[in-house]
């Protein structure tokens, strides 16, 4: 309950474009385009199909001039990319240097649930004196705790898409996300290949997020208690969701990128807690590809595109659009004071990445509405919990115990989501398609194959979703991690 006390007073307008309340940083923002846009490194496994990676906390320049200690997978932020293959599995082995527990999920992975990284299903640091649920909006009766490191499965039989992967652990995804641990994790397959996109230095991976700094560089977060173990939420009026005033991209604040007047793959993912972007570069549009789990049928030209947190957008821009010489600004048309730019490419040099727009993509998703064997709404609402409120889903907080559907695998059904504000649905393990936002065909962001859709308020969405893949228990949730955390998920069993 400490973390949603006074959640009513943050509340006050549940409307508009903004997702969540902007936290200021301390320190003096530097100027933006000042830093090179870095490029994660490649994840290498130790053998083939095996990977090992170290969550540590490492010092790391991300505002010149300044340290910042972050959370990340190998030391980094963001984590290494995978860059891995459909129909060849692999294992994660993570390891936890950190100080406190962790639970890795693969976002927009079809993953058996043992190793979905289930909130409660934790790597405890060796050695660290913890106390399961200290301080948690419930109590939960069962933990299931690794000692130092465990193996994640994947077997990747799903179809070339950008996914990525972050911490979940029950009470503190927002601040273990906003310390560094988030990544990206490539699937590529045969069909994709077979479209000659662009590849190698003309591919680049684009992790969006935003962050506030306090004066020494530090990460600053309005955590209810510090202590990493103590009692999980934020103070004062983040309860809507905890916005940065800096923006960065893969790790960087408002990088500049050098490329080639030639066609560009650009991989959008939006890794922030609550921002939500809406997207448009100076002189040349989006060619979109891609949705959250695969390559569309037909690409779709977009002027600007709304990206929600845990959204990805696979686009083709195509530099050629202008002379040798031109800085082209992204910017966000959502944001102000700073946050409404986020990066800069600088068409510095003639190349020929070979790329054209294919035409055609992939074969389109056959899904018709007489396969929907059962419907079910789920709304996504503040609600009153005794003496207090809480991000709920249909009238409930997450409660590890409880389920809300069981869906039969291998079957069809029709989801719909209705919301009170900005809340972005993700559903682990099932993918699903737009059928209907307000009753009214869905919105160009919404085509292709999703496992996250942004919901804004009072909106009402259909979606068909296909259980193909895994029995087992798995989770909806908003996608804000502050929401998140305070208790807006639920759980499913595919049976
Ligand atoms: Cu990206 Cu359940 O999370
Ligand atoms: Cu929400």
């Amino acid at each position: 309950a400490a973390a949603t006390a006074g959640l009513a007073t943050g509340c006050a307008a549940l409307t508009g474009e903004q997702a969540g309340t902007t936290l200021r940083s301390d320190l003096t923002p530097p100027e933006p385009f000042r830093v090179r846009l870095p490029i994660p490194a490649t994840a290498e496994p130790v053998s083939p199909g095996r990977f090992e990676v170290t969550q540590r906390v490492a010092d790391v320049e991300i505002i010149p001039g300044t340290t910042t200690r972050v959370w990340g997978y190998d030391g980094t932020f963001p984590g290494p990319t995978f860059d891995v293959r459909r129909g060849e599995p692999v294992t994660v082995t993570i390891h936890n240097e950190l100080p406190a527990p962790t639970s890795t999920h693969l976002h927009g992975g079809v993953t058996p649930a043992d190793s979905d990284g289930y909130p409660t299903d934790l790597i405890v640091p060796t050695g660290l004196d913890f106390e399961p649920g200290h301080g948690s909006h419930m109590e939960v009766k069962e933990w299931r705790l690794h000692d130092g490191s465990r193996e994640y499965e994947y077997p990747l039989d799903q179809p070339a898409a950008t996914l990525w992967y972050h911490d979940h652990r029950m009470d503190f995804t927002a601040p273990q996300v906003w310390r560094g641990l988030a990544g990206m994790f490539l699937i590529r397959d045969d069909d994709e290949d077979r479209l000659d996109l662009p590849r190698g230095e003309y591919e680049l991976p684009l992790m969006l997020c935003d962050r506030a700094f306090e004066d020494d560089g530090s990460f600053k977060y309005p955590s209810i208690d510090d202590s990493l173990l103590g009692v999980p939420g934020v103070e004062g009026d983040y309860h809507q969701g905890v916005e940065g005033d800096v923006i960065l991209v893969n790790g960087a604040p408002w990088p500049e990128a050098s490329v080639a007047n030639t066609m560009y793959r650009l991989r959008l993912l939006n890794a922030s807690n609550a921002r939500r972007f809406e997207l448009a570069m100076d002189e040349v549009g989006f060619t979109q590809i891609g949705s959250d789990s695969g390559l569309l049928p037909q690409p779709q030209e977009l002027e600007t595109l709304t990206i929600a947190p845990a959204e990805r957008f696979d686009v083709l821009v195509d530099f050629s659009q202008v002379p040798v010489g031109t800085r082209v600004v992204l910017r966000n048309r959502l944001g102000s004071d700073g946050t409404d730019v986020v990066m800069r490419f600088h068409v510095d040099r003639e190349a020929e990445s070979g790329a054209a727009v294919p035409r055609r993509l992939v074969e389109p998703a056959t899904m018709t509405p007489d396969e929907v064997v059962a419907a079910r709404t789920f709304a996504f609402a503040l609600t009153n919990q005794g003496d207090h409120q809480m991000w709920t889903i249909n009238g409930r907080p997450f409660d590890p115990e409880q389920s809300l559907a069981s869906p039969r695998l291998d079957t069809v059904e029709r989801w719909t989501f209705t919301s009170d504000f900005h809340h972005p649905v993700h559903v682990h393990m099932a993918h699903f398609q737009v059928l209907t936002r307000n009753g009214k065909p869905p919105a160009p962001e919404d085509a292709g194959w999703k496992d996250t859709v942004d919901l804004r308020p009072y909106e009402v969405v259909e979606v068909a979703i296909k259980f193909s893949g895994h029995r087992g228990r798995y989770m909806i949730h908003c996608h804000n991690l502050e929401h998140e955390d305070m208790a807006m998920m639920a759980n499913f069993d595919v049976v």
